[in-house]
């Protein structure tokens, strides 16, 4: 009985240390005051923020910005569409679902206020069908001026889109 009692007493410190190890375990995992980045901000930071830069921003001679102009494309169908057909956002391994939700992010807040007034959020059922068709052509500058220019008569303040490889043959060949 009194050797029972012995062992208990030494264990109470080993449960204590025991107890209190999982009480910090259980605080490491969520500290005070942490914030939790939303869905998007993350998925555009694992998915896209590597090329694009953490803000939307990078290197324009090289990745096109996307931070205050993204929404731009949104000025025309064809602008709205090339923005999901894009291979590196069409075949991202998001679901149509994550990826309409990153959509949204990047032109309504990454692209603060580019997007024309009254322009409506992507729908799950558009991202899904547009993803479908990604852009397959032989020359993406050319397309893609196209794209912009179309974009610009709709949207004058959009010029500054055309900054992405503005040393581009290509570009340099059918400057407007
Ligand atoms: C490997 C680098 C890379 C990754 C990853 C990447 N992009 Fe891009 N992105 C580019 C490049 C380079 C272009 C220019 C077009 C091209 O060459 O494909 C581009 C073009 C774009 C454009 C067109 C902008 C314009 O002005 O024409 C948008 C929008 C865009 N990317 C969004 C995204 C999103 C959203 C993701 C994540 C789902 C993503 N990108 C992932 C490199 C990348």
């Amino acid at each position: 009985m009194r050797c029972t009692a012995r062992l208990l007493l030494r264990l109470i410190p080993v449960v204590g240390l025991v107890a209190g190890m999982g009480r910090m375990a259980v605080a490491q995992e969520r500290p005070s005051g942490m914030t939790r980045l939303p869905e998007a901000k993350v998925a555009y930071l694992l998915n896209c923020g590597g090329c694009h830069g953490e803000a939307g921003r990078s290197s324009p001679a090289l990745v096109p910005d996307l931070k205050s102009q993204v929404g731009y494309f949104l000025c025309t169908p064809e602008g709205r569409n090339y923005l999901v057909r894009l291979p590196n956002v069409a075949f991202s391994h998001l679901s149509s679902s994550s990826l309409t939700v990153l959509m949204n992010f990047m032109v309504f807040d990454m692209g603060e206020g580019s997007a024309p007034a009254g322009a409506k959020p992507y729908t799950v059922a558009e991202v899904d069908r547009l993803r479908r068709e990604p852009l397959q052509m032989g020359n993406f500058m050319a397309y893609r001026q196209k794209t912009v220019a179309g974009v610009v008569r709709a949207c004058p303040a959009a010029a500054k889109v055309s900054s992405f490889a503005a040393d581009d043959p290509y570009v340099l060949a059918n400057r407007r």
